[in-house]
Order: C-alpha cells, then structure tokens, then sequence
C-alpha cells in the first residue's frame, strides 16, 4: 500500500496522476531467487499499437431499463435508494455450476462465477472491444471476454497469473498434442528436491517427476515468454491447476482442495491423522486427464491481440490512453483472502517468494478506499470516454462492511459517472421482497457491482 491517507477530491478533467503513459515497463520487482526466476523486464506478448474502435454504440439508459427490467431467471429486480446509491437487487445469473465453458475449470480462490462476467461483456461491449481485467486472477474476465470475441486485456500482481491464463486464451490445443509431447519427457531427468517442494505434500517419485518435467519444460517454456512454445506452457499450467488437492487427480497427497492452501505443519497432521504418507502419483495421466477435461468443449479462437501483464492494478503502463471498452473487474476484499498464503505451493513451484509479491492486502477501510482510487484513477486513463467499468466487491466482516460504498465514495469526482450497484443475490425470490432490503444485514452470497462510466 502506498499511501494511508485518503486524497482529496479531485478535478473532473484531470484526475491526479493522469499521465501520458508510454514506455512499456514491468513494475514487478525482483525476487530473492532471481536465479530460477527470470527478470520480468519485457512484455508478454507482442502489443498491438493500434487498437479498434468500439463495433456498437452501447447505450446507458437502455442497459439501465434492462437490469430494472430483468427477469430472465424468473425474478423481478428490486430497485431502492441508500445512501444516495441506486441499487439493483435481483438473480441476473446462473450459479457458478452451469457450465459456461470447460477452459474456465481451474481453481482460484475468490474466482468471478463465470456468469459474471459474462452478463456485463454481452451487455457493455461489442465485437472486436477491449475487456480489461487489472485485478485478473484466474483470469474468468479474459476467457470470457476471448469467447464472446472481445479482445482479451488483463493483469495481476501475482506473475503467476500469466502462466494460467496464456494458455486458455493461446493457440489451439489438443490432447492428442500433449500426449505427443509428454511422450518426449525423460522422466529420469529429475531430481526430488531441486523443485523446493516439501514432502509432507508430495511423494519423493512424484517430486522427481514434476522435476522432470520442469528440465523438460525450461527449455521450451521460458517463464514469462510470449514466444514459449504453447504446448509446454500448457502443460505447465495443467500441473499448477493440479498441484493439490483432495484425489490421486492430483500430485500432491490429499491435502485441502485446490483453491485452499495449508500450512506444512497442517499437512504433518492430516498425514498423522490419515496415517499414511503421500502416495505417488501418475503425473503423465493427471495432465493428460485435466487436459482432456479442460478442452471438452473446444478450444476458445485465438486473437494474437490478447495482452496479460504483470503488476499492481494502480500502474499498467504497457496499456495504451483511452484504449479500454470494458473493465470487468473483482480486487481483493480487503484482508479476506490472503493471496501471498493461498498461493505458496504454486509459487514455489514457480521458485518466487511469495513474501516478495506486494498483493494488496488491507486491514484498513480507509486505506483500502485509497487503494481503490488509485486503482480507479489508471482506469480512468485507459479506458475510452464513454466506456464502462464495472467493480465487483462483496460485504465483509459478516455483512456489516458494504464494499460497494467504499467503492463509490473512492470514485468521488473522478471523471466518470457513477450509473449505479447490481447486487446480484443467488439466493434472490420474490420473498425478498419482504424482507426490509434496505437494511440488508443478512450478508448472503451476494455479487455487488459498482458500474461506472468514463466521462
Ligand atoms: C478477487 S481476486 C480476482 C479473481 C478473478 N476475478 C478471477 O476470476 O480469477 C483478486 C486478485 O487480485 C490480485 N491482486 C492483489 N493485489 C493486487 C494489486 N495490488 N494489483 C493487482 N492485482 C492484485 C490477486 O493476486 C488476485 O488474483
């Protein structure tokens, strides 16, 4: 975090800040293990200098009328005034277990319900538009925004972000061309301990294995290339989505699923209390198996204009002014999840420290009200006037902290119009109506959705 105190309230035609931005440069900082771990001092890939211009003009007032209007799930939408905010309450998407699409399958703790992202991309972007995500994760915002044949945009403080998202957004893949590949692996080449993994998780033959395919893969697949060879980068991305987990699908011995991280003493016991120490696994089948699973339905059409980043949501300078139709976007909720931990294994796979990735990790609201201004205010710059952006949050500390109002209030005299909070309510009926939404202290498992417009 970079600054504790709340800014002040700024000009509408200038946000401070605004600046021309254009040296592409990686603002992530170096790791204490640069010697397995490449300086990021390049860009993912090969950036476009020109970028479209919107297909469609997309209009507020009808988008408005549509999510008053909504009741394609059967609901009809509540709208109330609180705090001078208009909401919109109602169900406006399928849950999390209708399957959009099977390249979304990889888990991510606090990962967008596909649905999501894909409701506000049909409804606030055409054809051909840019859809940015600067606080990407798993990258949900990107795959969905490459399905509906949007120009995938993205970024993340975690480098490892990249390495999952790339290869579900890259050229086509078949298992047919994994199974070749894996084929060409000396298996013997490894070694168990050179991963750094521990072994209350894995089996020493698993290690030795995974190791191998790292000697296979650093050759081919760089960290961080935009020029690796595809199918390496997409093996490397099946054994992160299966590092650990709860089954012999994984490679780890069972451990809490695979968007939960434990602690290693943590696992000592699990071990103890199971009596039995992790059993080998069959690394080659479990990548064959998940790729299978993943491409079930297809690949997604490769657009070479994809771009993923690496760095802090405040500062993405390899994007171009005004370039942006559409942010689609959920930041970390505070201290609710703590990515540093969440990600351990999978980053030590990677050989970085997590300790030396600054996620965004903030106790304070006030702090974390300034994180989000500064988040908004690179907004402002990159996307086009007129375009939109939409800010997922959620309540905390039991519903009694409504992110949304910490996310409006930082978006106070920014250049954008403030259009208004979809809170989406899976659990929405018509008895909600019943109940006094306006106190709304049941702290159910709702979406709330700032939508703004860039003036
Ligand atoms: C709620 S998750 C986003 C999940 C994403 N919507 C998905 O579907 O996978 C928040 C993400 O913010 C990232 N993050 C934390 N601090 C950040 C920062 N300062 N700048 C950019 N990304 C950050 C975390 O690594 C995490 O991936």
């Amino acid at each position: 975090m970079k600054d504790d105190s709340y800014p002040q309230r700024l000009s509408l035609d200038k946000p401070p800040g605004y600046k021309q931005k254009t040296a592409p440069a990686m603002p992530f900082p170096q790791t204490s293990t640069s010697d397995t771990y490449p300086p990021l001092a390049n860009l993912l890939f090969s950036a476009e200098k020109t970028l479209p211009v919107p297909a469609k003009h997309i209009c507020t007032l009808d988008f408005l009328t549509d999510i008053r209007e909504f009741s394609g799930l059967g609901t009809i939408t509540t709208t109330f005034i609180e705090n001078d905010i208009p909401y919109y309450l109602g169900k406006f998407f399928k849950s999390g277990g209708a399957r959009l699409h099977a390249l979304h399958e990889f888990s991510y703790r606090a990962s967008f319900n596909p649905h999501l992202p894909e409701f506000l991309i049909e409804r606030l972007s055409s054809a051909g538009d840019i859809v940015h995500d600067p606080f990407a994760g798993s990258g949900t915002t990107l795959i969905e925004a490459a399905r509906l044949g949007r120009i995938a945009c993205g970024s993340d403080i975690n480098p490892m972000a990249e390495a999952i998202i790339a290869p579900r957004i890259g050229p086509e893949i078949t298992p047919e061309g994994i199974i070749h590949a894996l084929e060409t692996v000396d298996w013997s080449a490894g070694h168990r301990h050179s991963l750094g993994l521990p072994s209350e998780f894995f089996n020493a033959k698993t290690l030795q294995k995974l190791s191998a395919l790292q000697v296979w893969s650093q050759g081919r697949a760089p960290f961080n290339d935009a020029d690796a060879d595809p199918v390496a980068r997409w093996i490397r991305m099946v054994v992160l989505s299966r590092l650990t987990g709860h089954s012999s699908g994984f490679m780890s011995g069972y451990t809490l699923p695979p968007n939960k991280a434990t602690t290693s003493a943590s696992q000592r016991r699990i071990n103890e209390e199971r009596g039995e120490n992790p059993p080998e696994r069959d690394v080659k089948r479990n990548i064959i198996r998940k790729t299978r699973s993943l491409l079930r339905d297809g690949s997604i059409p490769y657009d070479c204009r994809h771009r993923i980043g690496v760095g802090d949501a405040s500062d993405t300078p390899w994007i171009e002014d005004a370039s942006v139709n559409l942010v689609v976007t959920s930041p970390p909720f505070c201290t609710e999840v703590d990515y540093a931990f969440e990600h351990w294994l999978r980053l030590k796979y990677f050989g970085i420290d997590p300790k030396s990735i600054a996620f965004s990790h903030i106790a304070s609201l006030k702090a974390w009200t300034a994180m989000i201004r500064n988040m908004l205010m690179e907004m402002m710059r990159v996307v086009k006037p007129g375009g939109y952006i939409a800010l997922e949050v959620g309540e905390i500390k039991k519903g009694t902290v409504k992110l949304e109002r910490a996310v409006w209030e930082a978006a106070e005299g920014l250049p954008c119009r403030r259009l208004g909070v979809i809170i989406h309510d899976a659990e929405f009926t018509k008895t909600s109506h019943i109940f006094d939404v306006t106190k709304n202290q049941r702290g159910t498992n709702t979406n709330r959705i700032v939508i703004m417009q860039r003036l």
